[in-house]
């Protein structure tokens, strides 16, 4: 009889959930995918299988829809965690749009956080982000740095889906434990250059950015502010490779799998502990792609932190997890991944 544990990635074949989809399938875990493709493709699916050499089973649910996510739990009740990714994250959209975002990245915790209680689901890991921060000027930042007010209704999110989490795994229920993961700057792709991030629409983002300009989809990059105090002038950032982004979603459920932890509730926050500026960014891209990028200095960008980078002791010590990939191979791999996309799409 097949003895595969069965982990419910929800937002799974979004960037993030699809190379933790892969890692899961290929040290031999069962995957359901649960997503509704507000912000990824079908086809993803279908690279997930290439890559892990295992196919991911499927569902189209809005996790937001509350009797569409009972009958989804219900016929994956024998799970033994819940990975969940899905969320909406353009911090400038969540400004203008306040209420569809509390609505999807809250209301899909609270489905969820309620089914797994429901169905004895005992183990759950959530995509928090150094967002949380809020406009911290400790650096490095650790994960006991003060809990400032985010600046977005999205960061607010992950503020109040964190505290949902603490308060429902602190209940007594039939839940075991929790991790919520704080990601820094998650960017690259796959190193096959099958898997990466796709941004509907023009990228918020740094990496996607440079490279659809570099294969032509946008003119130009603006690097928002070069007078910032830091050694180039421009904003520095802890950049972190989605591949060991996605081996620390392992390491974490291998620690809930396991009974490793050391309370009900806890928080790693995932980075390189590096901070590298746009500039540095730019110039490994260049040196990687062998070809020079089109970009201007713009004006600073209301809200943006000179630098942010995160203290990764905690994950170092109590995960055993590091990451290993190098800003050459974050900016190597987006750029593989971009020119192979666009290859498919022509
Ligand atoms: N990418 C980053 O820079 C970053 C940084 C920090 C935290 N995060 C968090 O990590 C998680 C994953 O980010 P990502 O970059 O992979 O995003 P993504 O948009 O690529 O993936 C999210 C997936 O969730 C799905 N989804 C959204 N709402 C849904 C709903 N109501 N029901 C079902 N599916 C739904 C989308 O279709 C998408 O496939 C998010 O929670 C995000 O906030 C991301």
């Amino acid at each position: 009889m097949e003895n595969r544990k069965k982990v419910i990635i929800c937002g799974g074949t979004g960037f993030i959930g699809s190379h933790t989809s892969v890692e899961l399938l290929s040290q031999g875990y069962q995957v359901v995918i649960a997503d509704n493709l507000s912000n990824s493709e079908r086809d993803i699916l279908d690279r997930i299988e290439t890559l892990s050499g295992h196919v991911p089973i499927f569902e189209e649910v809005d996790l937001t829809d509350e009797q569409a996510c009972d009958r989804f739990f219900e016929r994956h009740s024998n799970t033994s965690a819940v990975i969940h990714f899905a969320a909406f994250k353009a911090v400038g959209e969540s400004v203008n749009k306040p209420l569809m975002y509390y609505k999807n990245n809250l209301q899909s915790t609270v489905n969820i956080l309620r089914n797994m209680d429901r169905l004895s689901i005992p183990n759950f890991i959530f995509s928090s982000s150094a967002t949380v921060y809020g406009d911290c000027e400790e650096l490095p930042i650790t994960e006991k740095s003060p809990i400032l007010p985010a600046s977005s209704p999205y960061g607010k999110t992950k503020q109040i889906n964190e505290s949902i989490i603490e308060d429902t795994f602190k209940a007594e229920n039939n839940l075991a434990a929790a991790i919520s993961l704080r990601y820094f700057n998650p960017i690259g792709g796959h190193l096959s250059g099958e898997l990466g991030e796709v941004p509907i629409g023009p990228p918020n983002n740094l990496m996607p950015y440079i490279t659809q300009t570099a294969i032509g989809v946008r003119e130009q990059l603006s690097v928002f502010g070069n007078d910032y105090p830091t050694p180039d002038g421009t904003c520095i950032r802890d950049y972190i490779h989605v591949v060991d982004l996605a081996k620390a979603h392992l390491v974490a459920l291998e620690r809930l799998i396991n009974k490793k932890n050391k309370s009900f509730y806890e928080i790693f926050n995932l980075g390189t502990g590096n901070g590298f500026s746009v500039m540095d960014v730019i110039k490994s891209f260049e040196k990687m792609a062998g070809q020079k990028l089109n970009y201007t200095f713009a004006p600073r960008r209301a809200g943006d932190q000179a630098a942010t980078y995160a203290d990764v002791t905690k994950a170092k010590n109590e995960l055993g997890w590091v990451a290993e990939l190098s800003i050459d191979e974050m900016t190597s791999s987006a750029w593989k991944w971009e020119q192979n996309y666009r290859r498919n799409l022509s």
